[in-house]
């Protein structure tokens, strides 16, 4: 068998230059979830072609969705070289709100959370049985938070032991007032998804804002949607859905993959980034808000709106960085960037303060230990809490051979660190990046990195 790669990483490279970052994450897997049982077409641009959005895409196939690949994307056309943002041109046949139904469906959903949870909630108010599973490192994550708001809903469904497979039979829904104990957009998602084929009217309310892109693509679409930051409330069951983007939906660049770029750049004497198109949801600009506390030099620029989404240029510049404190509400706002203010607080000066993060710990590894272990080795004076980590900073990197817990956003990471460590770093699991970020490596060295796949 093959050996997996590993990212070998040279530090000392000036990260400086402009980069496409590739479609977002959470929206590519919505605007497919949402065409599929859209009336009509719609034809997605830009979608991530990441690994976990696959599964999505993979899943509703399975399911009788009809799925065409019209073309590469005109821009990556006419650039004639493969770029790392490379998305092709997708035609989706809409079913309408109840056309997944059909007989049982087992579906693998890999390495994907998103996948599983927000299916779950497509699926319960579908006529069809489901099994929902995926790799062992999924089976970890916790699965009981969407089952029990679903179950309120008099959906039939049931995780083992709290976990997945999730197994469920669709349809019967009824409206319910579901309060969220976690400000989770993925279980949230999973009831509003649900709620579209419930009887009456449904609402959610989160602790705290979170991502808000479910709200925003069900309002395009002209679902009878009404919500707040912290509150969403639907009337079921909706009769029809108009195609997402009006039958043309561009995905914008993902920020959380951004962020991997801001932070190499921030943390790089003389280093400068400029990232065009990003999404800037309120519920995912928090690490924006971060490197700003910190020093680093964040301008925004050009803002529009798409399909109910704020989209904006950002370019973030090298300034020397005091230490922060992060927690609260800030925390599911910058939930997947979180990592990164570890990376940030090593080369920042005093104590950097991660608190009210516990639930870092059921990401695709326990990212508390998986940051503090791999920062600790370089030579960082971090230590994990039980809700986060204090770095005290700055201290200068070194480079070591590091694991990368089998988790898309350590890896990744942990590579930016490396940037601006002395001497060679080694992480493992260096296909992992593909999970959020296909062409991660290929952009930073765009960008003047010494980083490669090997
Ligand atoms: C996501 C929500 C967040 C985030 C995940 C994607 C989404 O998870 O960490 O990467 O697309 O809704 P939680 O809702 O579990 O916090």
């Amino acid at each position: 068998m093959e050996a997996a790669p590993s990212l070998y990483v040279n530090g000392g490279a000036t990260i400086a230059g402009a980069a496409t970052v590739p479609g977002d994450k959470s929206l590519s897997h919505r605007v497919l979830m949402f065409a599929a049982i859209a009336d009509g077409r719609t034809e997605v641009r830009g979608l991530s072609t990441c690994r976990d959005v696959g599964r999505t895409l993979s899943a509703l196939e399975a399911m009788g969705v009809a799925v065409q690949t019209v073309a590469r994307s005109p821009e990556v056309d006419a650039e004639d070289k493969p770029s790392p943002a490379a998305a092709p041109l997708l035609r989706i046949e809409g079913r309408g709100p109840r056309g997944l139904a059909g007989p049982a469906v087992a579906v693998d959903c890999g390495d994907s959370g998103t996948t599983l949870r927000l299916l779950a909630g497509l699926l319960a108010g579908q006529d069809r049985t489901f099994v929902l599973f995926g790799s062992e490192a999924l089976r970890a994550r916790p699965m009981q938070r969407i089952v029990t708001p679903l179950r309120a809903m008099g959906a039939d469904v049931a995780a083992t032991d709290g976990r997945a497979p999730v197994v469920g039979a669709g349809g019967g829904l009824r409206g319910a007032d579901i309060l969220l104990e976690k400000a989770s957009a993925q279980v949230g998602s999973a009831v509003l998804l649900g709620a579209l084929n419930a009887d009456g009217q449904s609402s959610v309310r989160y602790p705290s804002a979170v991502r808000d892109h479910t709200e925003r693509m069900l309002a395009d679409m002209d679902a009878p949607l009404r919500w707040s930051p912290r509150s969403s409330v639907l009337h079921g069951p909706v009769a029809g859905l108009a195609p997402p983007g009006d039958g043309h939906y561009h995905v914008p660049s993902d920020p959380s993959g951004a962020a991997f770029l801001w932070v190499a750049a921030a943390i790089s004497p003389g280093g400068e980034v400029h990232t065009p198109g990003i999404c800037l949801n309120p519920g995912r600009d928090g690490i924006l808000e971060i490197l700003r506390a910190m020093g680093a030099v964040v301008a925004i620029d050009d803002w529009r709106v798409a399909h109910g989404e704020p989209v904006a240029d950002v370019t973030v510049r090298h300034a020397p960085l005091r230490a922060t404190r992060v927690a609260g509400t800030l925390i599911p706002r910058a939930i997947d960037e979180l990592p990164l203010l570890a990376v940030l607080g090593a080369f920042a000066t005093g104590r950097t303060v991660l608190a009210d993060a516990a639930e870092l710990r059921a990401k695709e590894s326990d990212r508390i230990e998986a940051i503090v272990a791999g920062l600790g080795r370089m030579g960082a004076h971090i230590e994990a809490r039980r809700d986060g980590f204090v770095v005290d900073g700055p201290t200068p990197l070194i480079g070591a051979k590091l694991a990368g817990h089998g988790d898309h956003r350590i890896v990744m990471s942990l590579a930016v660190a490396s940037l601006a460590a002395a001497g060679e770093t080694v992480i493992s699991d260096g296909n992992r990046p593909a999970d959020s970020f296909p062409g991660f490596v290929e952009t930073l060295r765009g960008l003047g990195a010494e980083i490669r796949r090997a």
